[in-house]
């Protein structure tokens, strides 16, 4: 496997699309999935055109997984499970699935500021009873707002807990590390994904009633410098 390589499901939309160009933007080979080539194809180009030296491509998802270490999944929670149900043939033992998924209550036309429940506690929790034995599922992501990874000429400025087994929940935090104002914070085991998803609704409830268009972030204090 290309050991840098990244590669986002559902890369085509707002928060797959802005990770893409930061990542691509601090050097690593990113491939965006989408369910048509053709999108994917666009997205990249968009990808392109913003960061000149991105190595960048666009594929569908069961094939943009193939050897890449790092998969990140970037579907509407409602289509996590069959997103991933479709395609983890294609995923091996080793291979680590971020899951960025909130269980928004506009899965079943409510709204946005308000969670659903979920059998397995979170969408990471549902996304690790479905991947294949030996895929590590790491959380984090969550409480970033796309349009702050979309403006490329700003720092992001947000703390992103990251939540999984150790070694591969290292592995995510230092790709917060190539986005200039994230900052990672170790998230313990993946259970803790249920506090984190549930911030999210949160978050969008400031953003309206604070009227923020490019949206909220959060950020710890007291913790040591690393
Ligand atoms: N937007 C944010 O600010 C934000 C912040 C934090 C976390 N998140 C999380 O990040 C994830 C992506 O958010 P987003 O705003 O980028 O979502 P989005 O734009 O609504 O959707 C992302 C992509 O999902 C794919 N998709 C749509 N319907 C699908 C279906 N039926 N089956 C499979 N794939 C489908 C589409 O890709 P193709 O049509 O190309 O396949 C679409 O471009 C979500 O889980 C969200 O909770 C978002």
């Amino acid at each position: 496997m290309a050991q840098d390589t990244i590669a986002i499901l559902g890369g085509t939309g707002d928060q797959g699309l802005g990770l893409a160009l930061r990542f691509a933007k601090a050097g690593r080979r990113v491939v965006i999935g989408s369910r048509k080539s053709e999108r994917a194809v666009e997205a990249a180009e968009q990808v392109r055109k913003q960061v000149a030296q991105a190595q960048v491509e666009g594929l569908e998802n069961a094939d943009a997984v193939i050897g890449a270490p790092i998969v990140i999944l970037s579907v509407p929670f409602e289509h996590t499970a069959g997103t991933v149900k479709a395609l983890k043939d294609k995923l091996v033992a080793g291979q680590i699935v971020v899951s960025m998924g909130v269980p928004l209550a506009t899965a079943i036309g409510d709204g946005a500021v308000r969670t659903l429940g979920v059998w397995q506690g979170s969408c990471a929790e549902m996304v690790e009873a479905l991947v294949p034995k030996g895929v590590h599922v790491v959380s984090a992501f969550q409480n970033v707002s796309a349009h702050r990874l979309q403006h490329l000429e700003h720092p992001v400025e947000c703390d992103v807990l990251v939540s999984g087994p150790k070694e591969p929940r290292e592995r995510v935090m230092a790709l917060c590390g190539l986005v200039p104002g994230l900052r990672a914070v170790d998230g313990g085991p993946l259970a803790n994904a249920r506090i984190v998803e549930a911030i999210t609704a949160l978050l969008i409830g400031l953003n309206i009633r604070y009227n923020v268009s490019d949206g909220v972030g959060v950020r710890f204090t007291g913790l040591p410098q690393s």
